[in-house]
């Protein structure tokens, strides 16, 4: 494919394709549209990457930023090279050095599929510049937002907000969770502490049902020792699907894609879908929820809370201090708030489906920046 095919109204305004022959590193830089703000997005390395790819994943940052309304643009890097080669670091070492007039000023080294904190400490250290990326290890500065949960934290703030919007009190409210793994887990607890009642967990070897509530505490112990196990050693011995079909006000798929099908969305009892999940719910299945009356938050509103954590690294990147969690658990719980009770609030008044909602959310406030820079006709 052309370069210049890669081109329409919303960009990539620049595309940067740097080699280098000593290391053999061969790499490319997509800032796709930075109308409300710098290009931001993480940095790949994948034996099969291509140009096309990172320009793709630049396209989906624009539209994830906007969606959220945090003033980033869209961009990605990648470098197309096996992430476990041992010439893993001059080749990062290499990249870096090529993109040194586009980092830190216009693009910062992220993490994505193949990079590690490690590697972001390379990058950094190749500059000589502690800003040129995020994702750092805590010894320098990072934090660690996984182990902090921000994404199933994130999860659980957005039902509330959205449970809200349809006249739904959390507090209360029976939630069953499909996966207890690092989303779904983060998920419950906050879950839990706003008051909900959770009835039903699955994880790949069973589910758990109570309708009274499970014990959350245990369930977390449990995962501690027995991972995945967790649920049969609660007790539970019934079919990870039953969670999907389990009597429930809201339900939140927080493991695999496509398992909210046509059935799911004809049989379920829930007046809120959460996708805590990437692509949980499936295009027939979608439509259904919507033609039912369903609310539904959209998996790039819902589990954004690692990009409001990445958006508040941004910033935080040449700061002395330590980092204070709280502070990013605040700006996480305000942003998916906002977010959730939007998509549904806007869904409902356009009688438009939540996920086309989010993307003429995401291309409205693109579009608005765009104009009011002069860039396009300003309506
Ligand atoms: N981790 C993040 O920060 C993050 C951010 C955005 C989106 N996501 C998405 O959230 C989803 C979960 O990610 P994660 O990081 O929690 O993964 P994880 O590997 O930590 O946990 C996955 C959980 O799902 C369970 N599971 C798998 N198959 C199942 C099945 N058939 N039935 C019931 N449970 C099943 C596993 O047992 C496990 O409990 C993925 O779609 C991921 O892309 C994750």
């Amino acid at each position: 494919m052309d370069t210049f095919e890669l081109m329409d109204e919303w960009g990539p305004e620049k595309v940067v394709c740097v080699s280098d022959r000593r290391s053999g590193m061969r790499g490319v830089l997509v800032i796709d549209n930075t109308a409300r703000g710098m290009g931001k997005g993480g940095t790949r390395m994948s034996p099969t990457l291509d140009v096309q790819e990172v320009a793709r994943l630049a396209r989906t940052m624009t539209w994830k930023w906007a969606a959220c309304d945090l003033y980033h643009g869209g961009a990605k890097a990648g470098i197309l090279g096996d992430p476990r080669s041992p010439a893993k670091e001059s080749v990062l070492r290499a990249f870096a050095r090529a993109l040194s007039n586009e980092v830190p000023s216009e693009y910062v080294f992220g993490l994505d599929m193949g990079l590690g904190e490690l590697d972001a400490a390379i990058l950094v250290d190749e500059l000589g510049d502690r800003g040129a990326a995020v994702g750092l290890p805590a010894s320098l500065g990072g934090l660690p937002y996984d182990q902090l949960g921000v994404t199933g934290f994130g999860v659980a703030e957005a039902t509330e907000a959205a449970a809200h919007e349809i006249g739904l009190d959390l507090s209360g409210a029976r939630v069953a969770v499909q996966g207890f793994g690092a989303v779904g887990q983060a998920a419950v607890e906050r879950l839990g502490e706003l008051g909900a009642v959770v009835t039903a967990v699955s994880t790949v070897c069973g589910a758990v049902v109570d309708p009274d509530g499970l014990d959350i505490a245990r369930l977390a112990r449990l995962r501690a020792a027995h991972g995945d196990e967790c649920v049969v050693h609660y007790g539970g011995h019934l079919d990870p699907s039953v969670v999907l079909t389990v009597d429930t006000d809201i339900l939140v798929p927080a493991a695999r894609e496509d398992v909210v099908d046509a059935d799911v969305a004809t049989g379920t009892t829930a007046r809120l879908v959460v996708e805590g999940a990437n692509l949980p719910t499936t295009p027939a299945a979608r439509k259904i929820l919507f033609a039912r009356g369903v609310a539904l938050v959209p998996d790039f509103i819902a589990n954004a809370g690692g990009i409001v954590a990445a958006a508040h690294s941004m910033d935080a990147r040449h700061s002395p201090f330590t980092v204070d969690p709280a502070t990013v658990t605040a700006m996480v719980s305000a942003k998916m708030r906002a977010n959730a009770a939007e998509v549904v609030r806007r869904s409902l008044a356009r009688g438009l489906p939540p996920h086309e909602t989010a993307q003429e959310m995401a291309q409205d406030r693109v579009r608005a920046a765009m104009a009011a820079r002069g860039q396009i006709a300003r309506s």
